[in-house]
This record gives C-alpha cells, structure tokens and sequence, in this order.
C-alpha cells in the first residue's frame, strides 16, 4: 500500500475520460460561475477541448465568467507563433468558448524581463483570488507543466531548463517551421500548482505508465515532480487503462 490520499480514476478510453471530465467541469462551473482553472497544452487535454467546444456550442455550457491561467510557455516564442503554447490554445479552445480574452491569461515566453513576467503571472493568480482547479498533463518523465526533473524544484513560477524527452515530445509544434525546440521554458512553479485547492491530472497511453507508477506508488521525488501531488489534500489522477497499466489492482 502507498501512504498517498491521491484518487485515482480509471477509464475504458480516453474519449470516456475526456467526457467525464467536461460534464466534471460543467458541473464547477454551473455551481459557481467565476471558477479560477489553470490549463495544460499538449495531446493529452485535446479530447477533453473538443467537449468543452462541443458543449459551448450546444448552449449547454456557458464558460463567460471563467477565469484560466495556462501552466507553461516556451521562451522565445512570441505568443502569436503558431508553435506556442499560446496560439495552441487559441486554435484548440479560446477560439470557440466563450471565456472572455481577458481571463485568459497566459505567460508571456518573448518578454524582455522574464524574471518580472514570472512574478507578475503569480500576482495575477492571487488577484484573480488563486487557482480553484488546476488539470494538469504528465511528460514522460514524470514533469507537470515545465516543473523537470531535478534535484531540486521550484516553487514559484520560473524560467526551466526544459529536457531532451520534453524537447522531443513537443517537436511537432515546431517541424512545420523546420526550427529547434527552444531550450529553456516558463512555468508555473511547484508551489503554484499545490496551492490550487483541487488537482486532477490527466494521463493516456502505455507511453505514460511508468510515470503513473511511479507519481501514485513511488517516494515523493523532484526526480519525479508529479509525484509531489502525493501531498495534496484534493488531487486526482484520472487515467486510461493502458496508462494504469503498471498500478497495482485497485
Ligand atoms: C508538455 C507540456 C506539459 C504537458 C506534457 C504532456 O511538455 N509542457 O504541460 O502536460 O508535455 O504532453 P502530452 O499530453 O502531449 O503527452
């Protein structure tokens, strides 16, 4: 037995999970309107933005009063690039959602004073009164938001030194424009992300099991930032059967 409270929630497919999730959100958001969400890019949240999509064209869910501070950035990409975090966004959900452009926040990777852009995101999350709900991705290596592998992890937002496997998984957003991944990111801090009063992190596909094992059954390591949701009063790990795949029988 591991000593962690972490919830864990096991899906047939990653379209359940996603459907789960949006009729989660839905029911946040209907009992109070101004919910604060922080938001991870990646494939893994593009089930779940497809929903969320559908469901504000159906009228069904209204996201008006919404405020969301997405997780990460890279740095040097300006935010109108098509391969930042920023434009991903905007292509995958702020452009069919009604969340007005002003909640939604986002860092600024091309700032001139990335030390200042990473304490002013910080004071917008405390004015806009701190995360209620943050959904969280997971690398492949055990990384939420930019927050890698280290010795040692930061707890605010900050500028990182972003891995090879990071590096890697995220190349498709930059082929079509033939350039290298930038090599450093921003990132909510660790301490950002564990003062959100709820957690729900997402993983699919066999890629991801072995840092679901080791997040919700291994020691609470910065050689494993994801596993510091250990800690967590209110933290969920939603994931698909082949992500499950290493934890042991529920
Ligand atoms: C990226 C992002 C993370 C994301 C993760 C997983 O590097 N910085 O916030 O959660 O990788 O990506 P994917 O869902 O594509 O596996």
């Amino acid at each position: 037995m591991h000593p962690s409270s972490l919830v864990i929630r096991r899906f047939g497919s990653p379209a359940r999970l996603a459907a789960a999730l949006a009729r989660h959100l839905e029911g946040v958001v209907a009992e109070r309107r101004r919910v604060v969400l922080g938001l991870p890019t990646g494939r893994t949240p593009l089930p779940l933005y497809q929903r969320l999509r559908e469901r504000c064209r159906q009228g069904r869910l209204d996201l008006s009063q919404v405020t969301t501070f997405n997780l990460d950035e890279f740095v040097g990409i300006r935010s109108s690039d098509p391969a930042s975090y920023r434009s991903f966004m905007q292509r995958e959900l702020f452009a069919h959602v009604n969340i007005p452009p002003g909640r939604a926040h986002f860092l600024n990777g091309a700032a001139r004073d990335l030390v200042s852009e990473c304490r002013q995101y910080e004071r917008r999350i405390a004015r806009a009164g701190g995360l209620d709900l943050v959904l969280l991705g997971l690398g492949v290596n055990g990384h939420i938001g930019f927050n890698e592998p280290a010795r040692e992890l930061t707890a605010s937002t900050h500028v990182t030194r972003l891995s090879a496997a990071t590096r890697r998984s995220n190349a498709p957003l930059f082929t079509p424009t033939r350039r290298r991944v930038p090599t450093l990111g921003v990132s909510m801090g660790m301490g950002t992300i564990l003062r959100a009063r709820r957690i729900v992190l997402i993983a699919t596909g066999e890629a991801k099991a072995a840092a679901v094992r080791g997040l919700v059954q291994g020691p609470v390591t910065p050689r494993l930032p994801a596993s510091f949701l250990q800690l967590h009063r209110d933290a969920e790990v939603w994931v698909d059967l082949p992500a499950a795949a290493g934890l042991s029988a529920p």
